[in-house]
């Protein structure tokens, strides 16, 4: 993939969850190759994201999962991909909470099947396709743990510490990626990303439920004091980040992508709040009236923060949108997609909203 990456097809799972289906539409985009899009469509997927792309050949679409190797290993030899890249995952840390088995399957046993046939696929290749072959593992920030007010921002050499379920599932595919290059040679490369927003984020992670609870004149909850802190990337910038590692980042490396945006996440709803009073306005006054403390997450980690030197260093990319901007255009873009947000919001939206809200209480 590193001398060429446009030529080639690339094998995307999990696109059509948020991050993976922006991915698949930058892909074509901007460098108008093929995209194989195997995902199993838990509540998170939707392929509603992916609407634009209806009729496009460069586009197929398989609904399955990554641990079903038979599948994979079909998709593999049918298709030839030059590149995977592991988006697949269960990814929200308080379903993770409420029902751990389904991050530890997914997330560590389907990361080790679909490794496995990536292995034996990439050891069928001819020499040259061989050498430029990339596996490319999605991860995140959550790995490293939690930050004190005054610690440095992690980097690729901070140690593992994941606290949830979900961070702890990642970490453990991120071991068995390494293991991978280390044991086999498998060209890997794992990126460590840090809290994501902008479209299509499914309405359970804080940014797109404060603006959909806004609008409807609901409780905007914020967990604990709200002055746990996340390090917040525009999608479309890291998607960008993952182009670059694809064609430039080098096998068997990690690489830390980050927003350089820390907030506190009171100061992220205010902020949210103050465009809404802007962009629509609420009869009942100040969109800031809807906020309330609610019981906080367990195990609630309290910073984040990415050091994304290395990236920027090794391979010339740096973060392109500023959060105020970033935020402004996520908040036009529920406002301009109400037939989206109605479509996800059907279904069994409203069973996670009651079990993991109605017991938190006000603070
Ligand atoms: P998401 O929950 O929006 O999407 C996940 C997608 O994976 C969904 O389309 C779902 O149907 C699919 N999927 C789940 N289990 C599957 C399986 N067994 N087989 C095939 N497909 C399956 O997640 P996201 O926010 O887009 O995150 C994508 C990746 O990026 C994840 O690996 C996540 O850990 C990582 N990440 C996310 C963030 C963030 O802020 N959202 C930040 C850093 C890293
Ligand atoms: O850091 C990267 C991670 O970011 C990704 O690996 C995860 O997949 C992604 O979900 C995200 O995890 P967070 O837990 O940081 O994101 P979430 O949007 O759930 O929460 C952001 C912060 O807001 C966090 O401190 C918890 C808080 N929060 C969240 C919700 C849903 C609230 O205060 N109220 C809420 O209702």
């Amino acid at each position: 993939m590193n001398s060429n990456p446009h030529s080639k097809t690339v094998l995307i799972t999990g696109g059509a969850g948020f991050i993976g289906s922006n991915f698949v539409l930058d892909w074509i985009a901007q460098t108008g190759g093929s995209v194989v899009n195997l995902d199993k469509l838990t509540y998170a997927g939707n392929l509603g994201n992916l609407e634009s792309l209806k009729g496009d050949t460069r586009h197929v679409f398989i609904q399955g999962d990554i641990g079903d190797g038979e599948l994979v290993r079909r998709l593999l030899a049918e298709h030839r991909p030059g590149a995977i890249v592991n988006f697949a995952a269960e990814s929200h840390v308080d379903r993770s909470i409420h029902g751990p088995a389904d991050f530890v399957q997914t997330n560590v046993m389907g990361t080790f099947s679909l490794l496995d046939e990536a292995c034996r696929y990439w050891q069928g290749l001819n020499p040259s396709e061989r050498e430029r072959f990339r596996f490319l593992h999605v991860s995140t920030d959550e790995v490293y743990g939690s930050l004190g007010p005054n610690d440095p921002a992690f980097s690729e050499t901070t140690a593992y510490a994941p606290n949830s379920p979900y961070a702890a599932s990642k970490a453990a595919s991120d071991h068995l990626v390494r293991a991978y290059h280390h044991t086999y040679g498998l060209p890997v490369i794992t990126t460590n990303c840090s809290n994501n927003y902008g479209p299509y984020q499914f309405p359970e992670k804080l940014i797109p439920l404060v603006i959909l609870n806004a609008l409807d004149g609901k409780p905007l909850p914020i967990y604990g004091d709200g002055l746990n802190v996340r390090d917040w990337l525009y999608v479309r910038d890291h998607c960008e980040a993952i182009r670059l590692v694809l064609a430039k980042g080098r096998p068997g490396e990690t690489y830390n992508i980050g927003g350089r945006s820390q907030r506190a996440n009171i100061d992220v709803v205010r902020s949210i709040c103050h465009l809404l009073n802007e962009l629509r306005p609420r009869l009942g006054g100040d969109h800031a009236s809807l906020i309330g403390f609610v019981k906080d997450r367990p195990g609630h980690d309290r910073r984040y923060a990415i050091d994304c030197g290395k990236i920027e260093r090794d391979l010339g990319w740096k973060v392109r949108t500023d959060f105020d901007t970033g935020l402004r255009e996520t908040v036009a873009w529920y406002l301009a997609n109400p037939d989206w947000v109605e479509n996800v919001r059907s279904g069994n939206y409203q069973r996670w909203v009651d079990l993991n809200y109605n017991l938190r209480g006000r603070q």
